[in-house]
């Protein structure tokens, strides 16, 4: 699939629920309305089917919210690797649940994961979460990596005077494990685009915090693919990190995403409220498929070229 830039399109977020067991500072406003939205299961799979199947979306990620919250997680991935058209399902999530899970998730056909993991220190892990513990996540990722979830790639949102200090502390410990760890500059999505505008640590320091403890070597071809890799050595280890820059660096001239949202609609650009509603496609069993086909069209062909930085939904119902 094309879209009105040239740009392939064969990557789809699917979030399966809006509901999330931590409510982090800059995803989830503070006063947000409790979310609950979970997606038909049969619906979810349509979707899937139909969107691999005829429009080359080869690489899926289940999001949320949280999606190990959602009831038919296993047996979902399990009809979608069964499909055959998908390149790799991969999951993004806060691993709070992730260590009873991993091994089921592995066997149901879950490629690998990514894991968010914005700090090291308790009280900060329970502060920027609003109450999640740092010890189930850790032990998610352990087990993730136990149960060949692999390359487990960790997410760390980079976040000024929180743990702009500890950003070598966390590669070197998710190097130890085997990890690719990967710092994200801090997105200006909806009512909290202001905690980009005060938070942000750009790319350029961030590699050069890494760069005081270890020898970084961009890895050709990962440029802003979103993210730019690094093989890493130093202090013993060897492996890879990453920077994902989109305020400093942006990547959109390479975006192959669309995203569908847990109520059923397309967004095409994280950065743009505009959705496309599917809803009308889906009568309970069945995908209207050649109406669904018009609704991806308009949605695919207004993804704008450029972010325009206007999010006015928060993440957590975007879809991380
Ligand atoms: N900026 C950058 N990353 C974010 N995430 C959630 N909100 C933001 C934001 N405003 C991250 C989460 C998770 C991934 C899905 O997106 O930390 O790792």
């Amino acid at each position: 699939m094309i879209d009105g830039c040239g740009r392939t399109i064969d990557h789809l977020r699917l979030s399966l629920t809006d509901r999330c067991n931590l409510a982090c500072r800059y995803c989830v406003p503070q006063n947000a309305p409790p979310c609950g939205e979970m997606i038909d299961e049969n619906y979810a799979y349509e979707l899937v089917r139909w969107l691999s199947t005829r429009h080359g979306i080869h690489h899926l990620r289940l999001t949320g919210g949280e999606p190990l919250l959602y009831p038919p997680l296993l047996g979902l991935i399990k009809r979608l690797s069964s499909l055959g058209s998908l390149r790799e399902i991969t999951l993004t999530t806060n691993a709070q649940a992730l260590e009873k899970q991993a091994e089921s998730l592995a066997a149901a056909g879950l490629s690998r994961v990514n894991i968010s993991l914005d700090t090291m220190q308790a009280d900060k892990f329970q502060s920027v979460t609003r109450g999640g513990v740092i010890d189930h996540t850790l032990r998610g990722i352990e087990a993730a990596v136990r149960c060949g979830l692999t390359p487990v790639k960790i997410n760390v949102v980079a976040q000024r005077s929180f743990n702009d200090d500890e950003i070598a502390d966390i590669a070197e410990w998710g190097l130890v494990l085997g990890c690719v760890v990967r710092f994200l500059e801090v997105m200006p999505i909806g009512p909290l685009a202001h905690v980009a505008d005060k938070h942000l640590v750009p790319a350029a320091e961030i590699l050069d915090k890494l760069e005081k403890r270890f020898t970084l070597k961009a890895i050709p071809g990962s440029i802003g693919q979103p993210a730019t890799d690094y093989a890493v050595t130093g202090h013993g280890l060897r492996g890879v990190v990453g920077v994902i820059a989109p305020t400093t660096r942006p990547f959109c001239d390479r975006c192959r995403r669309i995203r569908i949202t847990s109520n059923g609609k397309i967004v095409a650009c994280v950065h743009d409220a505009t959705s496309f509603d599917l809803t009308s496609c889906w009568n309970g069993t069945s995908l209207h498929v050649e109406d669904a086909d018009k609704v991806l069209h308009r949605a695919v062909l207004a993804k704008p070229e450029v972010g325009p930085r206007k999010q006015s939904l928060n993440m957590v119902a975007l879809g991380g």
